[in-house]
């Protein structure tokens, strides 16, 4: 059986198939084509024991265009609020046959905990500051329909890279297909020990000088700082002025720069108000779609009889 854990590790074939998936199952996740009985009889569980609103709506939106029936646990409500482990938790699940677990977890490394304790596919949903991989599909989905190919495009990812799981995944992702990525943050919260991380053939990049990170892109994917990682004990007064996507900074960038984030927006603080909400050029908002049309190709793949991803959990 196969998991979906993380994007480090995965072949490109793998990632290439994963994303044309996405693409194909976009007009499904809008809606606009008949919803697929590929999953029809399959339960699937939602385990989130971090807050979730986009990440968690989708997959339950995903089975349910796939014609399978889904359920949520969440901390408030469950025994996880009487000290049950996230590992006891999971394996009483699975016990109710369900076909696979999506798991959110504040503990980096938790997604593989619990696919090392069952025997059914897990989907890691976000594990503490270590991958998002559904996350960095969609992102990278999200560019493909803009620009065909990532290749040779630069892309910056703003915020809080040290504590972002998805600043991680999607960097994996990226560089797979040969983009150029620039990780941009105030020093306390990018080192440059992130150009390792590069396994493919594109290039990793940090600065901490977000006006220059910003000239030649081809989109920029903002992040919230992450206060609930204790990240840098907090946010500086002068975080707007020196990190944050101002107007003014916006209307610098190339014209046909993309901006993204992956949610949820700290309004006022890394992005402004007009910039998010940019009709031409920001697709924060087609990211949640394509996320949909995202998790139904993984959920397709780990458990459709023709899926191609074998188990990925390094
Ligand atoms: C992100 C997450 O939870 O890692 N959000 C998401 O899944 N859309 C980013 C964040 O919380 O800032």
């Amino acid at each position: 059986m196969a998991d979906f854990l993380t994007i480090e590790g995965l072949s490109l074939a793998d990632l290439e198939g994963l994303l044309e998936a996405t693409r194909d199952n976009i007009p499904l996740a809008e809606g606009r084509a008949p919803t697929r009985a590929t999953l029809a009889g399959l339960v699937v569980a939602n385990l989130f024991f971090e807050d979730s609103t986009r990440t968690r709506c989708s997959f339950e939106t995903a089975v349910h265009r796939l014609g399978g029936s889904v359920f949520n646990l969440t901390p408030a409500g469950s025994s996880l609020s009487k000290g049950e482990s996230l590992l006891d938790t999971a394996q009483n699940i699975e016990c109710m046959g369900v076909a696979a677990i999506v798991v959110r977890t504040a503990v980096s490394g938790g997604a593989k905990m619990v696919a090392d304790g069952v025997r059914c596919p897990v989907i890691n949903a976000g594990d503490g500051r270590h991958e998002h991989p559904t996350q960095a599909l969609l992102d990278v989905a999200t560019l493909l329909e803009e620009f065909g190919s990532v290749e040779g495009r630069t892309i910056a990812i703003v915020g809080d890279i040290t504590n972002s799981r998805v600043a991680r995944s999607t960097t994996h992702a990226l560089t797979t297909l040969g983009a150029r990525v620039r990780l941009v943050g105030p020093p306390t919260l990018v080192s440059p020990a992130f150009e390792r991380i590069t396994k493919g053939p594109g290039t990793v990049q940090t600065m901490t000088n977000l006006d220059a990170a910003l000239e030649g892109i081809d989109a920029v994917i903002m992040l919230r700082v992450q206060l609930e990682r204790a990240a840098g004990g907090g946010v500086s007064s002068d975080y707007r002025s020196m990190y944050g996507l101002t107007q003014e900074r916006a209307a610098r960038m190339p014209s046909h720069a993309l901006i993204m984030h992956p949610g949820p927006l700290n309004r006022g603080t890394e992005i402004d108000d007009r910039v998010a909400d940019d009709p031409i050029h920001s697709r924060i908002l087609r990211q949640v779609t394509i996320g949909v049309a995202a998790r139904m190709a993984v959920l397709e793949n780990l458990l459709a009889p023709s899926g191609v991803l074998k188990k990925v959990s390094a």
